[in-house]
Protein backbone atom coordinates (compact mmCIF):
# COMPACT_ATOMS: atom_id res chain seq x y z
CA UNK A 1 0.00 0.00 0.00
CA UNK A 2 3.13 2.30 -0.44
CA UNK A 3 3.05 5.26 -2.53
CA UNK A 4 1.93 9.28 -2.68
CA UNK A 5 -1.48 8.01 -2.03
CA UNK A 6 -1.08 5.64 -0.17
CA UNK A 7 -3.27 2.68 -2.37
CA UNK A 8 -0.82 1.61 -4.58
CA UNK A 9 -1.95 -0.18 -7.16
CA UNK A 10 -5.54 -0.12 -6.04
CA UNK A 11 -4.95 3.63 -7.04
CA UNK A 12 -4.01 2.64 -10.89
CA UNK A 13 -6.84 3.46 -13.85
CA UNK A 14 -7.09 4.06 -17.55
CA UNK A 15 -5.65 6.71 -18.92
CA UNK A 16 -8.97 8.07 -20.30
CA UNK A 17 -10.35 7.77 -16.65
CA UNK A 18 -11.38 11.02 -14.64
CA UNK A 19 -8.07 11.90 -12.43
CA UNK A 20 -8.88 11.31 -9.02
CA UNK A 21 -9.92 14.11 -6.42
CA UNK A 22 -7.09 15.70 -4.57
CA UNK A 23 -8.16 15.73 -0.63
CA UNK A 24 -6.91 17.04 2.65
CA UNK A 25 -8.55 15.52 6.04
CA UNK A 26 -8.51 17.45 8.86
CA UNK A 27 -9.30 14.99 11.82
CA UNK A 28 -9.00 14.73 15.59
CA UNK A 29 -8.86 10.97 15.77
CA UNK A 30 -11.41 9.89 16.93
CA UNK A 31 -13.73 6.13 16.31
CA UNK A 32 -15.53 7.94 13.12
CA UNK A 33 -12.34 9.83 11.67
CA UNK A 34 -10.72 6.59 11.22
CA UNK A 35 -13.22 4.84 9.41
CA UNK A 36 -13.17 8.20 7.52
CA UNK A 37 -9.55 8.10 6.84
CA UNK A 38 -9.95 4.17 5.93
CA UNK A 39 -12.29 5.28 3.31
CA UNK A 40 -10.51 8.01 2.01
CA UNK A 41 -7.14 6.29 1.64
CA UNK A 42 -8.85 3.34 -0.11
CA UNK A 43 -11.48 5.25 -2.62
CA UNK A 44 -9.91 5.31 -6.31
CA UNK A 45 -12.04 8.28 -6.70
CA UNK A 46 -10.15 10.24 -4.38
CA UNK A 47 -5.94 11.16 -4.09
CA UNK A 48 -5.57 11.30 -0.13
CA UNK A 49 -2.76 14.00 -0.16
CA UNK A 50 -1.97 15.20 3.35
CA UNK A 51 -3.48 14.57 6.62
CA UNK A 52 -3.64 17.44 9.26
CA UNK A 53 -4.71 16.83 13.26
CA UNK A 54 -6.21 18.66 15.70
CA UNK A 55 -7.15 18.24 19.15
CA UNK A 56 -10.94 17.33 19.64
CA UNK A 57 -12.11 14.11 20.95
CA UNK A 58 -8.91 14.22 22.76
CA UNK A 59 -5.87 15.81 23.38
CA UNK A 60 -3.02 16.53 20.53
CA UNK A 61 -1.03 14.25 21.67
CA UNK A 62 -3.75 11.58 21.36
CA UNK A 63 -5.32 12.27 18.35
CA UNK A 64 -1.68 12.66 16.53
CA UNK A 65 -1.03 9.08 17.79
CA UNK A 66 -4.39 7.56 16.61
CA UNK A 67 -3.95 9.07 13.13
CA UNK A 68 -0.10 7.89 12.90
CA UNK A 69 -1.02 4.24 14.38
CA UNK A 70 -3.71 3.87 12.11
CA UNK A 71 -1.76 4.83 9.30
CA UNK A 72 1.14 3.16 9.90
CA UNK A 73 -0.81 -0.04 10.56
CA UNK A 74 -2.76 -0.34 7.00
CA UNK A 75 0.24 1.63 5.40
CA UNK A 76 -1.02 4.66 4.65
CA UNK A 77 1.83 6.83 3.39
CA UNK A 78 0.94 10.19 3.29
CA UNK A 79 2.39 13.32 5.61
CA UNK A 80 0.52 13.62 8.72
CA UNK A 81 0.68 16.93 10.31
CA UNK A 82 0.41 18.08 13.95
CA UNK A 83 -2.14 21.33 14.54
CA UNK A 84 -3.94 22.82 17.28
CA UNK A 85 -3.76 21.84 20.46
CA UNK A 86 -6.96 23.45 21.43
CA UNK A 87 -9.93 25.85 20.27
CA UNK A 88 -8.89 29.97 19.04
CA UNK A 89 -10.25 31.33 22.32
CA UNK A 90 -11.85 28.59 24.83
CA UNK A 91 -10.76 25.65 26.87
CA UNK A 92 -10.36 22.36 25.42
CA UNK A 93 -13.42 20.18 25.82
CA UNK A 94 -13.21 16.29 24.49
CA UNK A 95 -15.27 13.87 23.70
CA UNK A 96 -13.55 11.63 25.94
CA UNK A 97 -17.22 10.05 27.10
CA UNK A 98 -17.68 8.60 23.74
CA UNK A 99 -14.28 7.71 22.24
CA UNK A 100 -12.28 6.70 24.91
CA UNK A 101 -8.70 8.22 27.31
CA UNK A 102 -7.11 7.39 24.08
CA UNK A 103 -10.02 8.89 22.09
CA UNK A 104 -9.74 5.86 19.95
CA UNK A 105 -10.26 2.88 22.39
CA UNK A 106 -10.93 -0.69 20.93
CA UNK A 107 -7.98 -1.99 18.72
CA UNK A 108 -4.91 -2.56 19.83
CA UNK A 109 -1.76 -1.25 17.65
CA UNK A 110 1.79 -2.25 17.35
CA UNK A 111 4.70 -0.09 18.14
CA UNK A 112 5.06 2.02 14.99
CA UNK A 113 7.86 3.58 12.73
CA UNK A 114 5.39 6.50 10.96
CA UNK A 115 6.12 10.16 12.59
CA UNK A 116 4.42 13.10 12.38
CA UNK A 117 6.41 15.54 9.64
CA UNK A 118 8.34 18.51 10.85
CA UNK A 119 6.26 21.74 10.88
CA UNK A 120 2.83 22.75 12.30
CA UNK A 121 -0.32 21.70 9.93
CA UNK A 122 -1.42 25.25 9.44
CA UNK A 123 1.87 26.26 7.59
CA UNK A 124 1.13 22.61 5.74
CA UNK A 125 -2.51 23.64 4.65
CA UNK A 126 -1.26 27.04 3.85
CA UNK A 127 1.79 25.76 1.49
CA UNK A 128 -0.42 23.19 0.13
CA UNK A 129 -2.94 25.55 -1.08
CA UNK A 130 -0.65 28.04 -2.40
CA UNK A 131 1.11 25.70 -4.61
CA UNK A 132 -1.91 23.81 -5.86
CA UNK A 133 -3.99 24.92 -8.64
CA UNK A 134 -7.20 27.42 -7.49
CA UNK A 135 -10.09 25.12 -6.73
CA UNK A 136 -8.20 21.84 -7.38
CA UNK A 137 -8.35 20.85 -3.76
CA UNK A 138 -11.32 19.64 -1.27
CA UNK A 139 -10.90 20.23 1.90
CA UNK A 140 -12.35 17.66 4.35
CA UNK A 141 -12.41 18.96 8.06
CA UNK A 142 -13.66 16.04 10.71
CA UNK A 143 -12.94 17.90 13.64
CA UNK A 144 -13.64 21.56 15.59
CA UNK A 145 -12.21 24.07 12.86
CA UNK A 146 -9.15 25.61 14.87
CA UNK A 147 -6.67 24.88 12.24
CA UNK A 148 -8.70 25.97 9.20
CA UNK A 149 -9.40 28.87 10.69
CA UNK A 150 -5.88 29.48 11.58
CA UNK A 151 -4.89 29.35 8.26
CA UNK A 152 -7.57 31.27 6.73
CA UNK A 153 -6.73 34.23 9.01
CA UNK A 154 -2.67 33.57 8.45
CA UNK A 155 -3.44 33.28 4.88
CA UNK A 156 -6.49 34.45 3.68
CA UNK A 157 -6.12 33.88 -0.03
CA UNK A 158 -6.40 30.17 0.64
CA UNK A 159 -10.11 30.50 1.66
CA UNK A 160 -11.02 31.07 -2.42
CA UNK A 161 -8.45 28.54 -3.56
CA UNK A 162 -10.26 25.58 -1.84
CA UNK A 163 -12.30 23.78 -4.16
CA UNK A 164 -14.86 22.83 -1.61
CA UNK A 165 -14.68 22.67 2.17
CA UNK A 166 -17.07 19.84 3.52
CA UNK A 167 -16.77 19.74 6.99
CA UNK A 168 -18.62 17.59 9.31
CA UNK A 169 -20.62 19.40 11.91
CA UNK A 170 -23.71 21.56 13.18
CA UNK A 171 -27.22 20.38 12.55
CA UNK A 172 -30.25 22.42 11.40
CA UNK A 173 -32.02 20.89 14.01
CA UNK A 174 -31.11 19.35 17.32
CA UNK A 175 -27.23 19.22 18.82
CA UNK A 176 -25.47 16.68 20.09
CA UNK A 177 -23.24 17.65 22.80
CA UNK A 178 -26.11 20.64 24.01
CA UNK A 179 -29.56 20.20 22.82
CA UNK A 180 -28.63 22.85 20.32
CA UNK A 181 -24.93 22.42 19.47
CA UNK A 182 -22.95 19.70 17.70
CA UNK A 183 -19.39 18.70 19.28
CA UNK A 184 -17.36 19.72 16.39
CA UNK A 185 -18.91 23.38 16.29
CA UNK A 186 -19.21 23.60 20.18
CA UNK A 187 -15.52 22.70 21.22
CA UNK A 188 -14.54 26.13 18.83
CA UNK A 189 -17.33 28.19 17.54
CA UNK A 190 -15.14 31.13 17.13
CA UNK A 191 -13.47 29.05 14.56
CA UNK A 192 -16.44 27.85 12.79
CA UNK A 193 -17.31 31.54 12.79
CA UNK A 194 -14.56 32.54 10.69
CA UNK A 195 -14.74 29.59 8.46
CA UNK A 196 -18.41 30.16 7.65
CA UNK A 197 -17.76 34.17 7.11
CA UNK A 198 -14.49 33.41 4.64
CA UNK A 199 -15.85 32.92 1.22
CA UNK A 200 -14.87 29.26 0.86
CA UNK A 201 -17.03 26.96 -0.87
CA UNK A 202 -18.88 25.62 2.34
CA UNK A 203 -20.83 22.27 2.33
CA UNK A 204 -22.03 20.97 5.65
CA UNK A 205 -22.77 17.58 6.61
CA UNK A 206 -24.49 17.95 9.94
CA UNK A 207 -26.53 15.93 12.40
CA UNK A 208 -29.36 16.00 10.55
CA UNK A 209 -27.82 13.35 7.81
CA UNK A 210 -24.89 11.46 9.95
CA UNK A 211 -27.41 10.78 12.65
CA UNK A 212 -29.36 8.50 9.77
CA UNK A 213 -26.57 6.58 9.13
CA UNK A 214 -26.38 3.89 12.00
CA UNK A 215 -24.03 1.05 12.51
CA UNK A 216 -26.29 -1.69 13.94
CA UNK A 217 -24.96 -5.36 15.21
CA UNK A 218 -26.03 -7.10 11.18
CA UNK A 219 -23.85 -4.34 9.83
CA UNK A 220 -20.98 -5.01 12.59
CA UNK A 221 -21.05 -9.11 11.22
CA UNK A 222 -21.09 -8.07 7.41
CA UNK A 223 -18.27 -6.46 8.26
CA UNK A 224 -16.70 -8.84 10.21
CA UNK A 225 -17.56 -11.42 7.65
CA UNK A 226 -15.06 -9.60 5.06
CA UNK A 227 -12.08 -10.42 7.22
CA UNK A 228 -8.34 -8.57 7.04
CA UNK A 229 -6.96 -6.11 9.03
CA UNK A 230 -8.95 -3.10 7.93
CA UNK A 231 -11.97 -5.74 9.06
CA UNK A 232 -10.48 -6.17 12.43
CA UNK A 233 -9.63 -2.37 12.88
CA UNK A 234 -13.22 -1.25 12.16
CA UNK A 235 -14.89 -3.77 14.39
CA UNK A 236 -12.54 -3.41 17.41
CA UNK A 237 -12.44 0.38 17.48
CA UNK A 238 -17.23 -0.15 16.81
CA UNK A 239 -17.56 -2.20 19.16
CA UNK A 240 -16.12 0.54 21.79
CA UNK A 241 -17.76 2.99 20.12
CA UNK A 242 -21.47 1.43 19.93
CA UNK A 243 -21.36 0.52 23.41
CA UNK A 244 -20.84 4.32 24.22
CA UNK A 245 -23.29 5.44 22.24
CA UNK A 246 -25.32 3.06 23.00
CA UNK A 247 -25.07 3.79 26.79
CA UNK A 248 -24.30 7.82 26.41
CA UNK A 249 -26.84 8.95 24.07
CA UNK A 250 -29.17 6.09 24.01
CA UNK A 251 -28.49 5.47 20.27
CA UNK A 252 -27.02 3.48 17.58
CA UNK A 253 -23.73 4.72 16.56
CA UNK A 254 -23.45 7.51 13.72
CA UNK A 255 -21.07 7.41 10.65
CA UNK A 256 -20.48 11.23 11.46
CA UNK A 257 -17.16 11.36 9.86
CA UNK A 258 -17.67 8.72 7.13
CA UNK A 259 -20.37 10.27 5.54
CA UNK A 260 -18.12 13.10 4.13
CA UNK A 261 -16.24 10.85 2.46
CA UNK A 262 -18.99 9.07 1.10
CA UNK A 263 -19.91 12.71 -0.21
CA UNK A 264 -17.43 13.02 -2.06
CA UNK A 265 -17.33 9.61 -3.26
CA UNK A 266 -20.87 9.46 -4.70
CA UNK A 267 -22.67 12.96 -3.76
CA UNK A 268 -25.66 11.81 -5.20
CA UNK A 269 -26.54 10.34 -2.04
CA UNK A 270 -27.39 13.59 -0.56
CA UNK A 271 -29.96 15.97 -1.15
CA UNK A 272 -28.96 19.75 -0.07
CA UNK A 273 -29.95 23.11 0.36
CA UNK A 274 -28.04 26.41 0.02
CA UNK A 275 -28.45 29.06 3.00
CA UNK A 276 -26.72 31.19 5.33
CA UNK A 277 -25.09 29.66 8.66
CA UNK A 278 -24.41 31.71 11.14
CA UNK A 279 -22.91 30.20 14.63
CA UNK A 280 -23.83 31.59 17.65
CA UNK A 281 -20.66 31.84 19.47
CA UNK A 282 -21.96 34.06 22.83
CA UNK A 283 -25.40 32.19 23.53
CA UNK A 284 -25.62 30.88 27.39
CA UNK A 285 -28.00 27.74 26.14
CA UNK A 286 -26.80 27.61 22.38
CA UNK A 287 -23.14 28.16 22.48
CA UNK A 288 -21.82 26.53 19.06
CA UNK A 289 -25.59 26.17 17.03
CA UNK A 290 -25.27 26.58 13.13
CA UNK A 291 -28.47 28.50 12.65
CA UNK A 292 -29.45 27.73 9.22
CA UNK A 293 -31.57 30.29 7.52
CA UNK A 294 -33.86 27.83 5.97
CA UNK A 295 -36.58 30.76 5.17
CA UNK A 296 -33.69 32.88 4.07
CA UNK A 297 -35.68 35.74 6.62
CA UNK A 298 -32.77 37.11 7.22
CA UNK A 299 -31.54 38.79 3.84
CA UNK A 300 -28.09 37.62 4.64
CA UNK A 301 -26.37 35.69 1.33
CA UNK A 302 -26.19 32.55 1.40
CA UNK A 303 -22.77 31.01 2.56
CA UNK A 304 -23.25 26.83 2.72
CA UNK A 305 -24.37 24.34 1.08
CA UNK A 306 -26.27 22.37 3.75
CA UNK A 307 -27.07 18.62 3.76
CA UNK A 308 -31.05 18.18 4.58
CA UNK A 309 -30.94 14.16 3.87
CA UNK A 310 -28.96 11.06 2.88
CA UNK A 311 -29.98 7.90 1.57
CA UNK A 312 -28.84 5.97 4.03
CA UNK A 313 -28.63 2.42 2.61
CA UNK A 314 -26.32 3.75 -0.11
CA UNK A 315 -23.68 4.47 2.59
CA UNK A 316 -22.81 0.42 3.36
CA UNK A 317 -22.12 -0.41 0.05
CA UNK A 318 -19.16 1.95 -0.03
CA UNK A 319 -18.08 1.28 3.55
CA UNK A 320 -18.03 -2.91 2.90
CA UNK A 321 -16.23 -1.69 -1.05
CA UNK A 322 -13.32 0.27 1.80
CA UNK A 323 -12.93 -3.03 3.95
CA UNK A 324 -12.33 -5.39 0.78
CA UNK A 325 -10.21 -3.22 -0.94
CA UNK A 326 -7.76 -3.09 2.43
CA UNK A 327 -8.41 -6.72 2.21
CA UNK A 328 -8.22 -7.89 -1.25
CA UNK A 329 -5.27 -4.68 -2.39
CA UNK A 330 -3.66 -4.21 0.74
CA UNK A 331 -1.67 -6.49 2.94
CA UNK A 332 -2.98 -8.65 5.44
C1 LIG B 1 -18.37 14.68 15.59
O1 LIG B 1 -17.82 14.76 16.90
C2 LIG B 1 -16.80 13.83 17.07
O2 LIG B 1 -16.91 13.20 18.29
C3 LIG B 1 -16.89 12.87 15.92
O3 LIG B 1 -15.61 12.41 15.53
C4 LIG B 1 -17.52 13.70 14.82
O4 LIG B 1 -16.55 14.41 14.09
C5 LIG B 1 -19.84 14.28 15.73
O5 LIG B 1 -20.54 15.23 16.45
CA1 LIG C 1 -14.17 13.85 14.24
Amino acid sequence: MAGKNGTGSSKERSPEAVAPRRIVLDVDTGHDDAVAIMMAAAAPELSLDMITVTAGNQTLPKTLNNTLNLCDDLGIDVPVYAGATGPLMRELVTAARIHGESGFDGPVFKPRKKQAEKGHAVNALIEYLMDALPGSTTIIALGPLTNIALAMKLEPAISTRIGELILMGGAIGRGNVTPSAEFNIHADPEAAKIVFGSGAAVTMIGLDVTTKILLDEQKMIDVRLIRGRASEIFVDSMDNYMTACRNYLGEYPAMHDPSCVAYVIEPELFRLGEYHVDIECSGEVTSGRTVVDIKGVSGKPKNARVAVDVLPDLFWPLLERTIRRWTYLGKR
